[in-house]
């Protein structure tokens, strides 16, 4: 029997595209192995947002090569042009996730596929029953100054609004709970006369139980429009992930972000006055090229003021091929390490605040994960507005909407009982 193993690394769109592979290999009569030293065919789909991670696959590719099965193995993903180069001798196969409809071909010595389709038209197989991530779109073309995506994804490409309509209206027919719409930049969604806000709001009229989601919006394409259909949502849940990556007009021009501070907390305001309980998450970058501490100050600054739900926080690391990689990284390790820890810090204190809000209250929760421990069955789950919740309960829940009270809280998760 031939086996494969994935290692899946990144964001959601990774997740996704993974989601396709599996299916392609599965056609041609792979199986799913539960250890990769049972495996043929290793695939890793790669991130290469920050070097630790791209560096580790050297280490990767030695390990796969020690297997006793000695299998097959191909990497693809997101890998920069230039790593594409040092990676070839030592992985077999190096191939864009867009050749995904050629793998057939050089797994098998097929003819290349006649249709021009793009990969995402691919079939997946989902990780879950209960849980999808739905790409909408992929690639970047805004060149953010410290950003690899534009380099390893390409421009940014729209899938059919229809055919994205009936893979959602397809998985609410066969009970799931959760759609994420994914996307680098999910909001510049463009398909003829569909925009963001238009496929979302056909989305969300589709009848059923079910919350709907989407990740990442760029604060420049946060319209009116689309502020209107997250109000007036049925499914839509309060939640926005909208990264502000620094809080120092001066480092956000030279990061080419596109907004200037007060543009951002207009935004900010303004859909929080259309979405009751919002909850505001983010991403940041501490110690981009010449930050100095009072523009590091400045971030700090907008990120209490701001409060936010949740945040994503990196320290700067150069990437090949990008803009700011041909600044001098001045931002000495031991200094970005602080930048980050005083945010970290600050980002407990927020999370904690926003946790209070839902403390004593009673609602439903989506079981998304469930673990034996001992006697005790834990479920995992998460509120409308993404929040852990951890309980004790029966294993039955998976995958359901469970009532629960909120009995205590802590920096980044909330402790439940189920509702009887
Ligand atoms: N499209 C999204 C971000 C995708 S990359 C957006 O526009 O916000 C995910 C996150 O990785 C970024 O938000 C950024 O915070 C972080 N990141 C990207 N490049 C980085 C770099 N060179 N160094 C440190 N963090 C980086
Ligand atoms: Fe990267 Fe900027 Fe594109 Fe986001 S918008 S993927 S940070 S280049
Ligand atoms: Fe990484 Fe590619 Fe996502 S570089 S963050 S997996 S788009």
């Amino acid at each position: 029997m031939k086996r494969y193993f994935l290692y899946i690394y990144g964001c959601q769109l990774n997740l996704a595209d993974a989601e396709r592979l599996a299916q392609v290999l599965e056609d041609l009569g792979y199986v799913r192995a539960a250890k990769v030293a049972e495996a043929n065919l290793v695939v890793i789909v790669a991130c290469s947002v920050r070097q630790k991670a791209v560096d580790k696959l050297f280490g990767l590719a030695k390990n796969l090569k020690k297997l006793k099965l000695k299998p097959q193995t191909i990497l693809t993903g997101c890998v920069a042009p230039t790593d594409k180069l040092k990676f070839k001798n030592k992985f077999d196969l190096v191939i864009e996730i867009k050749e995904l409809i050629n793998l057939p071909r050089y797994l098998k010595n097929k003819s290349k596929s006649k249709r021009q389709q793009n990969y995402l038209s691919l079939l997946p197989l989902y990780h879950s029953t209960f849980q999808a991530y739905i790409p909408v779109m992929t690639g970047c073309n805004n060149f953010c100054a410290y950003c690899i995506v534009p380099y390893v994804r390409g421009r940014e490409y729209s899938r059919p609004a229809g055919e994205v309509i009936k893979e959602v209206a397809k998985l609410i027919k066969a009970g799931y709970k959760e759609i994420t719409l994914v996307g680098q930049n999910v909001n510049s969604y463009a398909y003829q006369k569909y925009d963001f806000p238009k496929l979302l709001k056909t989305i969300d009229q589709l009848p059923g139980q079910y919350w709907l989601r989407f990740l990442t919006s760029h604060p420049k394409d946060l319209s009116k429009e689309l502020i209107a259909v997250m109000k007036a949502g049925r499914h839509l849940t309060p939640y926005l992930h909208l990264p502000l990556q620094a809080g120092d007009d001066q480092i956000l021009r030279k990061m080419n972000r596109g907004y200037t501070v007060k543009q951002y907390l207009a935004l900010i305001k303004q859909v929080r006055q259309a979405v009751p309980g919002l909850a505001i998450t983010t991403d940041i970058i501490v110690g981009f090229p010449t930050e100095t501490k009072k523009q590091f100050a400045q971030t700090k600054k907008v990120f209490k003021q701001i409060g936010y739900d949740m945040a994503y926080l990196s320290q700067y690391s150069p990437r090949p091929s990008t803009a700011a990689a041909r600044l001098v990284d001045d931002v000495v390790p031991t200094e970005k390490k602080r930048r980050w820890q005083e945010l970290n810090q600050l980002l407990k204190q927020s999370s904690l605040k926003a946790n209070r809000r839902w403390l004593g209250k009673e609602t439903m929760v989506l079981v998304d994960q469930v673990k034996a421990d001992n006697k005790l069955v834990i479920n995992f789950a998460k509120t409308i507005d993404l929040k852990n919740v951890k309980f004790t309960a029966a294993k039955s829940h998976l995958g359901q909407f469970v009532k629960v009270k909120i009995v205590k809280i802590n920096d980044f998760n909330l402790l439940a009982e189920v509702i009887r």
